[in-house]
Order: structure tokens, then C-alpha cells, then sequence
């Protein structure tokens, strides 16, 4: 999209995200404040978001100090030492937005370091900022970004962030990052105390927020009002290693689950087999996300203001043909908050992101009616049969239109409850006409779609299990289904986008992804055999940088004795297990099981079942870390820098040592073409993951 702003349009612009302006055209001139930084008076630091090529947004917090607002300027600088500043601004705070600002600072050059900093009337400051626009879109430069996602701060430490702020700082100025894209979790709504519970897996739990009206579910404390929310928001936000680097890079954000609700959809939560109408905690939520991530996002407050509309938590029970319920409180929540957005860095990438969670339908496979069929697969963890998800997935759609009456599993059936319902949807309708139009319109070389949940198929052929190791073999008609509630399980809509990508002749689609808590690479498609396997696009999907994933879930949780550990995890004498569960989904059962026994790669690799997962060039359950994008005209190379599991504080200036860095690398294909991937191991060893 064009984003060039004059300085009229620059007002509406702020307005409309809730910023206040600044215009950064004048002709630089040394600073005329005082400026002391006291960085206890601006306890979260400072921040910078959604960069273009002539325009940022700049974020910092000021409570007030001895019950006294203070009014702060804020300034922008090409020096670090503030002696060329091409703009000096007010910066409002109020107690309405929880005492932090936004300023929208226009008439900057493309690509260029700037420096910022806030002053109040006292000449005491924040610390300095450092942020880049982005390239003109025009300049045919490679982009160069981070993506992450998932940070975990009550039971995990932020290593990977001092990891990228360290290589940064050492890089060349040319090859240093553009910006980082965080696709959410940036905070985990649902919060331990210590005092309920010491340890998670591998960590200890850590004080960070405590809930004045926080209810609690199991040993897990969740927030209903909007002090709620930010005080978790601001728990995490103290963390130094999350200030240095929001300090250092311009970050593009887009929301997941957490930043609301765990299982929390529209503004409906779900808490075990309760439904808890949330209508005034999604509205706290939007407020909370808007409050401290720098956005270009449409609410419907003014400068400065966060709106709230006036809900009540009340029943949806009406929905329309896409799923979306109709209460009028439901709609207002999700509406005080757009945050699905594209933007444009250079002549390779458009970046554009969606929210999953605002609009989406429930997942089918979460219903009660669908909880009879547990039984049949209770022997064969975290997979359910493919045909199953895919019924349940489609609804009426299924088949060409023929939905079988009843959903089975081996013995046990149900009635197939979305025999007459539209296929799930995870952007709703209206955001997903905006998306399509929007990758469709785009001239970029990579179009990069944000969707913070993961796309790649999650699966494993049970159906190959060696007889008797099991009581009853796979009940399942072939392959089973390990991902339900994301992309993965999203057989219809991702299909849909998918064929429109092919269709529309749309080369360099690329998918980039977080929440699964894992790294995954490989390529974007409709289906797997036995159906036509034929990619459209990459697709790649980040390791948390701190949150726990499924592989340390199961190293605590899986039956020393159950028959199918050796699916996933390799157990070792005076050490933790090796996580055979990548080569289970990357090769198959046979592989995994060979590996398990006899501990030697290559036969294991040379059982593997080559129709499970060709769409996959990578699968680490247990990686942590962040991913690096580097686009051209040429080529996309996506680099995962895994660092080893992030359980306590690593002081080391780099944040610790990497367990490993691969780097997948595809030419930009044409329309029609399939992409091909390359994969270089760079440092340290991945071990089971390829
Ligand atoms: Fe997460």
C-alpha cells in the first residue's frame, strides 16, 4: 500500500490509530531540552512500531511521579547524541490510557536510523530509542527481518532476545535487521503464582503480575478488567532483556490467543467444559494490546483515547452463516480493536498480517458433541484420525456437498453435528475478502503472510504401526491429524487461500507463523498424499523464544510404560531424552521406532515414509528461539537460530550458547512453478529435526 504522508494526511492517519503527530521534515538542529534519563520514571522503556518508509510510531510509559502527570515532548534524531533532531513533538499521557503514549512521527526519510527519546518539563527523560524506516517501495535492497513469538516470562527466560540484540549489534550496518514481526503471545493472559505452583516442566515459576480481580482456574490465575490486563502487560514489559530490544528495533505486532483468552475466540472463552461469555474482558484486552504495542491498528478512540464501548458479558447464541455471533455487545468487543494490517518494506515484501482469534469460529473438534469419540483413539496420543478433523473441519461442504449423517471412529460414532454448518473459518469473512484482495493487489516480489498460528500439517501414519504393539490397531481410515484448532486441522479455508494463491497466479507466497512452539519449514499446500500433493508456497513457523512446547510437555508427561513412547521420545541413561517425535512427524512410525531401538540416523531416515510428509523439510518440537527473513529479488532465505532451552536468565552478553543454526533457501519461482527449498546447517546440530 502507498504510504506517503503529507503532513495533513499524517493527522488523520494519527487520529485514526490514536496516536498524536509529529512531523519529522524540519531541517535537523541540535536538541534545545535538558534531558537526565531517569529510567525508574519510565519503567517499561521505550518502544517503536510498524515502520514505513517515511513514517513510525514511537511508544513509551510515564506514570506520574508524586501524583503529578507529567507532559512530555518527544524528539527525533538522525545522531544517537541528539545534535541533528528533525522533530520535537508533545507527547500526551493520561491516566485513560494507562499512562502510556503514541506519537506518529511522518516526514522521515526511507531507510535510515533514527533516535528518540521523551522529556518531561523537568528535563527528566526516557532512555533513547533507536528505530528505522522502512525501504522506499520502490528501492530494490534485500529486507532483512526477525519473526518470533511466544514469550513466556512467569516460567522462561527472554535468552533469545539478548541472542538477536547481540548479533545485531555485531553485524555490519548493512546487514542488520529491518524489524522485528512478533505474531503474538507477547504476554500469556493465564498467570501462576508461585505460591500455587513452583514449577512448570523444567522451570521454575516466576512472580510476574498479581490479578486484583483475577479469577482462578485450576492452579492458573486469568485477568476480567482491564487493571487485569495491564498488569500482566506491564509484569512482562520490566523484563530488561524485552526493553533492550524494543528499544533497539522497530517491531511489527499482531496478537495471538493469549493476549486475550488461551482458548478464547470472538469474545468467548472456554475454560475446561465451561463457556464464560467475555465480552468486557475482550474489550479490556484490545484496550490493554493498544495501550502498549506502537500499531498501526483502527480503534474507535481519538489521540491518545481507547474508546471502550459498553458491553456485557451475555450469552451469543446467534451466529451468522459464517460463524460470527450476532450479539450486539460480541461485535462492538471485537470491533473496539482492527488490528489485521499489511505493510510494505521495499520492492520484495509485503507483510501482511491477520488476526486469528477475533473472528474465527470454534474449533469443531473442542465441541462436547464431539467428545464420545475420544475414546476410540485414548491409545494413540495427540492424533486423530485425518477424516475425522476434515469432517468436522468442512461441515456441510464436505465431499462436494455430501456430509456423511455420522462422524466414526472404528466402533464408536456420533451424528455429525455440522452436517448443515459452513466450513470453519478462522479469518471470517470480512477479514478474509481484505486478505485475499490484498495479496492479490500486492507487487512485492515475497508476499508474506503473518498468521501467527502454524499452516504446516502436523500428521503421522499410524496406520503403519507394526502389528501387536498396540491392544487394537489405528482405528483411523489412514494418516492421523495432530492439529486441530490451528491452520493445520483448517483444511477448507486453507485450501480456499491456497487455490486462490494458484489461480491468481501468485508467485513468492510465503506463510510466516509462530504459536506452535516449535520450528517447522517447508512448503504451503492444499493436501498430502494419497491425495495430488502440489505446493503453492513456502511456509515457515517459528520456535517460541521462551514458552515451553509440546516435546518438554511430554518429557514430564508421557507413561514411562506406554507401547508408543519410543514414537516420541528416545529415552537416554543420565539424560534427557532425545525427542524421536520430529522424526515421527517428519518420516513416520517405522523411522521413529528404528531410531529409538537402534539409535542410528540413517537407517531411521531410511525407513521413511515418503507420502507422509513431503511438505516438510524441518520439524523441531523442542527448538526455542526466533527465525531470520532475508528477501530479494532473487531469493527468500528463512535462518532458525535455536538457542538451547531457556530456563533460567543466561547473563552472557549473546544470552548463551545456540543449539543450532539451519537456514532453508528458495529461488523465487514463477506462477505455476513448484518452490524448492535448500537446507545448509550452519552451526551445531539438529539433530532429529531433518
Ligand atoms: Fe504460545
Amino acid at each position: 500500500m502507498s504510504t506517503a504522508i503529507d503532513r495533513r494526511r499524517l493527522l488523520s492517519l494519527a487520529a485514526a490509530i490514536g496516536a498524536s503527530a509529529a512531523w519529522g521534515g524540519a531541517r535537523a538542529a541540535p536538541s534545545k531540552l535538558k534531558w537526565t534519563e531517569r529510567p525508574d520514571l519510565f519503567p517499561h522503556g521505550v518502544a517503536s512500531g510498524d515502520p514505513q518508509s517515511d513514517s513510525v510510531i514511537l511508544w513509551t510509559r510515564r506514570p506520574p511521579a508524586d501524583g503529578k502527570p507529567a507532559r512530555l515532548t518527544v524528539e527525533v534524531a538522525e545522531d544517537q547524541a541528539f545534535q541533528r533532531v528533525v522533530a520535537t513533538a508533545p507527547a500526551a499521557v493520561s491516566a485513560d490510557v494507562g499512562w502510556t503514549t503514541r506519537v506518529l512521527v511522518g516526514g522521515l526519510k526511507p531507510s535510515r536510523e533514527y533516535w528518540y527519546r521523551f522529556t518531561d518539563d523537568d528535563g527528566t527523560g526516557s532512555r533513547i530509542g533507536r528505530t528505522l524506516t522502512a525501504p522506499a517501495p520502490d528501492d530494490p535492497r534485500e529486507v532483512r527481518f526477525a519473526f518470533v513469538s511466544c514469550q513466556d516470562a512467569n516460567a522462561g527466560a527472554m535468552n533469545a532476545w539478548r541472542r538477536m540484540l547481540f548479533e545485531d549489534q555485531q553485524a555490519p550496518a548493512d546487514r542488520r535487521l529491518d524489524f522485528v514481526c512478533h505474531l503474538g503471545d507477547f504476554i500469556y493472559e493465564i498467570i501462576w503464582y508461585p505460591e500455587d505452583r513452583a514449577r512448570r516442566y523444567d522451570r521454575q515459576v516466576r512472580e510476574v503480575a498479581r490479578y486484583a480481580n483475577g479469577v482462578k482456574f485450576q492452579d492458573m490465575h486469568y485477568p476480567t478488567t482491564l487493571d487485569d490486563y495491564r498488569a500482566v502487560w506491564l509484569g512482562y514489559l520490566k523484563d530488561p532483556d524485552l526493553q533492550d530490544v524494543r528499544a533497539w528495533f522497530p517491531f511489527v505486532n499482531m496478537g495471538d490467543n493469549h493476549e486475550f483468552s488461551w482458548r478464547g475466540y470472538q469474545s468467548i472463552q472456554k475454560f475446561g467444559a465451561e463457556v464464560v461469555w467475555g465480552q468486557t474482558r475482550r474489550v479490556a484486552a484490545n484496550q490493554a494490546w493498544f495501550e502498549h504495542q506502537p500499531a498501526r491498528v483502527i480503534h474507535k478512540g481519538a489521540l491518545n483515547r481507547f474508546d471502550a464501548p459498553k458491553v456485557a458479558n451475555v450469552a451469543v447464541t446467534a451466529f451468522d452463516d459464517q460463524g460470527l455471533g450476532q450479539e450486539p455487545g460480541n461485535l462492538a468487543a471485537i470491533g473496539s480493536l482492527t488490528s489485521y494490517r499489511a505493510l510494505r518494506f521495499g520492492r520484495h515484501v509485503e507483510l501482511i498480517l491477520t488476526d486469528q482469534h477475533a473472528y474465527r469460529t470454534e474449533d469443531p473438534g473442542d465441541r462436547p458433541e464431539a467428545r464420545p469419540l475420544d475414546a476410540a483413539t485414548a491409545d494413540f496420543p495427540e492424533f486423530q484420525p485425518q477424516e475425522v478433523t476434515e469432517i468436522l473441519d468442512a461441515g456441510r461442504a464436505y465431499a462436494g456437498g455430501k456430509p456423511p449423517a455420522e462422524v466414526r471412529i472404528g466402533d464408536a460414532a456420533i451424528p455429525n453435528f455440522r452436517k448443515d454448518q459452513a466450513p470453519v473459518t478462522m479469518l471470517g469473512a470480512t477479514q478474509k475478502a481484505w486478505f485475499l484482495k490484498t495479496l492479490k493487489a500486492s507487487s512485492a516480489t515475497w508476499k508474506i503472510w503473518g498468521a501467527t498460528n502454524g499452516t504446516l500439517e502436523m500428521r503421522c501414519d499410524y496406520q503403519n504401526l507394526p502389528a501387536g504393539l498396540t491392544k487394537k490397531p489405528w482405528p483411523g481410515a489412514g494418516y492421523g491429524d495432530g492439529g486441530g484448532g490451528d491452520w493445520s486441522g483448517c483444511y477448507a479455508e486453507r485450501g480456499e487461500i491456497y487455490d486462490f494463491v494458484r489461480d491468481n497466479k501468485i508467485a513468492g507466497f510465503s506463510i510466516i507463523s509462530g504459536d506452535r512452539h516449535s520450528f517447522w519449514a517447508g512448503y504451503s499446500a492444499k493436501a498430502l498424499p494419497p491425495k495430488a500433493f502440489e505446493p503453492v508456497g513456502l511456509a515457515f513457523i517459528t520456535g517460541s523464544i521462551s514458552a515451553s512446547g509440546m516435546a518438554e510437555a511430554l518429557e514430564h508427561g508421557f507413561p514411562k510404560a506406554h507401547p508408543l513412547r519410543p514414537l516420541f521420545l528416545a529415552d537416554r541413561a543420565n539424560a534427557k531424552p532425545e525427542h524421536a517425535m520430529n522424526m515421527l512427524i517428519r518420516h513416520g512410525v517405522r523411522s521413529a521406532l528404528e531410531y529409538t531401538a537402534s539409535r542410528d540416523v540413517s537407517k531411521a531416515r531410511a525407513l521413511s515414509n515418503p507420502d507422509l510428509a513431503p511438505h516438510l523439510k524441518f520439524v523441531d518440537m523442542a527448538g526455542h528461539g526466533y527465525a531470520v527473513v532475508r528477501a530479494s529479488a532473487e531469493a527468500l532465505e528463512t535462518e532458525f537460530v535455536a538457542i538451547e532451552r531457556p530456563i533460567e536468565r543466561n547473563p552472557a552478553p549473546d544470552g548463551g550458547p545456540l543449539e543450532y543454526r539451519v537456514v532453508h533457501t528458495a529461488k523465487l519461482w514463477k506462477a505455476g512453478e513448484r518452490p524448492k527449498l535448500e537446507q545448509r546447517v550452519i552451526e551445531g546440530d539438529p539433530k532429529l529435526s531433518i
